[in-house]
Formats: structure tokens, sequence, C-alpha cells
């Protein structure tokens, strides 16, 4: 049974190009962290898809640093599951300038593996109407993306 303070929710998470390196020591963490894994996978994404992906940036100064850098190699985007996951991926995650984070969360996953306010590791889910856009982004609703497979617990 669920407590009362919590919520299984579900967060879309996505390690950047720049930490595909260090993806077995960030899986590794998700496990720990008490993530279910419940969809994963590997793509390159082009600009074009990077922007639909990051469309509530568009004209942001930083858009196109931000575009280049997430289709320069691939990137790995999962479904987490779990209580709070939405808000207990980003705390997980850390400030989005890794350099701050170094000094503020110098255990956090963008002061470990991330270098700046672009290079930062992983991507999160700011809110549950982002993460149900961002998981369909990856994860379309049809085909063989229909089977859910939340029920198996793959980190325990
Ligand atoms: P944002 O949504 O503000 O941060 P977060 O990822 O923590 O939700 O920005 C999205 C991404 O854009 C961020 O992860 C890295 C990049 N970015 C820059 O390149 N320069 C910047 O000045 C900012 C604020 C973000
Ligand atoms: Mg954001």
């Amino acid at each position: 049974k669920q407590r009362l303070s919590s919520k299984k929710e579900k967060t879309l998470a996505m390690i950047k190009p720049d930490a595909i390196s260090n993806m077995g020591q960030i899986i590794d963490l998700i496990c720990k962290t008490g993530f279910n894994i419940t969809k994963l996978k590997m793509v390159r994404l082009t600009k074009n898809e990077a922007f639909e992906f990051y469309q509530e940036h568009q004209g942001k100064p930083f858009l196109e640093t931000l575009l280049s850098f997430i289709s320069s190699g691939p990137v790995i985007a999962m479904e987490l599951m779990g209580d709070n996951a939405i808000g207990k991926w980003r705390d997980t995650l850390g400030p989005t300038d890794s350099s701050i984070a170094r000094s503020a969360a110098p255990m956090s996953i963008r002061a470990r593996f991330g270098t700046d306010n672009t290079r930062n590791a992983c991507h999160g889910s700011d809110s549950p109407i982002s993460a149900a856009r961002e998981i369909e982004f990856f994860f379309p609703t049809a085909g063989i993306n229909r089977q859910n497979t939340a029920q198996f617990n793959n980190c325990t």
C-alpha cells in the first residue's frame, strides 16, 4: 500500500551524449536510488528531433548550443517509475549547471558526470505534464511499445 505522502509517478530520464561513457555507473545509481526502469532505449536524435523534445526552450539564448550538443551523439532515454519519481529524479540530478552542482550537491549526477551549464550529463522531466509528453516522445503508445513492463522490478 502507498503511504499518504507518496505517489507512484513516471518520469523521463535521459543520459546525454557527454555521459554515455558513464552509462553503467548512472544506471547502477538509478537502481540503487530505488527507481524501476520500465522502458529504455539508445538513440541519436536529429537536431529537429532535439528541438521537438526541447520545444519549451524556443527563443532562449542557449537553444542552439543545447540542440547541437544533444544531437552530437547517442542518448539513452528511460521511463523511470517510483514514489515521487519526478521530484526524486530531479533531486538525484542536482542543479542544472554542473559547475554549481559540484559545490551545492557534490554527490549529485550532474556534479559527478557533467561539466558545465550545457554538458550536464542527464535530463529529468520537471512536471507530470512534461513527463507525459517526453515519455510519449521517446516511447510512442503504439505497436510493440504498448506493452507495460512496470510490474517487473528490474532493480531488485
Ligand atoms: P533547463 O530546463 O533550464 O534545465 P534543467 O535541465 O535542469 O531542467 O534547461 C534545459 C537544458 O538546457 C539544461 O539541462 C542545459 C541547457 N542549458 C544551457 O545550455 N544553458 C543555460 O544557460 C541553461 C539554463 C540551460
Ligand atoms: Mg528543464
